[in-house]
């Protein structure tokens, strides 16, 4: 490396740390509040658009939450039913006609491309007026999604300056980026709670059962022993 390339390598790790660390790496609590935090920014940010068909509404009491809270918090869209499939706001007919292509359904988009890419694609967002919707996305270059959270983590451009700051410190917006990804992960895979709750009590019984398949061995080898040194 030469000297120049040294310093301005000095300079970019300056100029990175004094944004806050704006590419810090996700933090993911991945919890039950951090679930209900992040379903509650889904309904009021990512549900016009976005369905979540694979994960009933009922099924967010197993999170701790009631009905009545799931209803006024989480079934924002009209005609959405409690025990079906959580529904987007819009008609997919007509988001095609404006997006040119209909907002995916989000049920398996943490299992299909893992947490970290979720997130990732999240925060890439930049203003490119040369697209219909003036935005653009690092990750996923031409993607027909605006920067539904600009106005909360503020508006970047393609090199990563700042053109309009959001109403949200970088880390709240950051924390809040990964409630929504925990909670797309906890939709793409919604027994996971209870498994980790059940865990402990199989590996218990197993282990019960070992105990007892060993003393049975035991048993029924201390004939075959007692024979061997009495040489019958
Ligand atoms: C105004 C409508 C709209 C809103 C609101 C919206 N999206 Fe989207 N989203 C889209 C469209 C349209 C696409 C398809 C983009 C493409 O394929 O070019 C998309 C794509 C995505 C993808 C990529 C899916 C894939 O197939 O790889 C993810 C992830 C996503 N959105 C998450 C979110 C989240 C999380 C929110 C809420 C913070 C949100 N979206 C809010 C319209 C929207």
């Amino acid at each position: 490396m030469t000297k120049k390339a040294l310093v301005s390598a000095a300079a970019g790790i300056a100029a990175w740390l004094a944004t806050g660390c704006a590419f810090a790496a996700p933090q993911f609590s991945f919890s039950k509040p951090s679930v209900i935090a992040g379903a509650k920014l889904f309904a009021e940010h990512c549900s016009a658009c976005h369905s979540v068909g694979s994960l009933r509404y009922n099924r967010l009491v197993e999170l701790g939450m009631t009905e009545a809270q799931i209803k006024k918090d989480i079934m924002t869209p009209d005609g959405a039913n409690y025990l079906q499939g959580m529904t987007p706001t819009m008609n997919m007919a007509e988001a095609k006609q404006w997006f040119g292509i209909a907002p995916p359904n989000l049920s398996h988009i943490v299992r299909a491309q893992g947490k970290t890419w979720v997130y990732t694609y999240l925060t890439s967002f930049y203003w490119d007026p040369q697209r219909p919707s003036g935005w653009n996305n690092h990750l996923f270059p031409n993607v027909a999604m605006p920067d539904i959270l600009s106005p909360w983590g503020g508006t970047y451009a393609k090199d990563g300056t700042l053109m309009q700051p959001g109403l949200e410190s970088q880390a709240v917006y950051h924390k809040q980026v990964a409630e929504i990804v925990d909670f797309l992960r906890y939709a793409s895979d919604p027994s996971i709670f209870k498994r980790r709750a059940d865990g402990p009590y199989v590996l218990g019984v197993l282990i019960l059962l070992s105990l007892f398949a060993y003393l049975l061995k035991k048993e029924y080898w201390k004939d075959v022993h007692k024979n061997d040194k009495t040489g019958k």
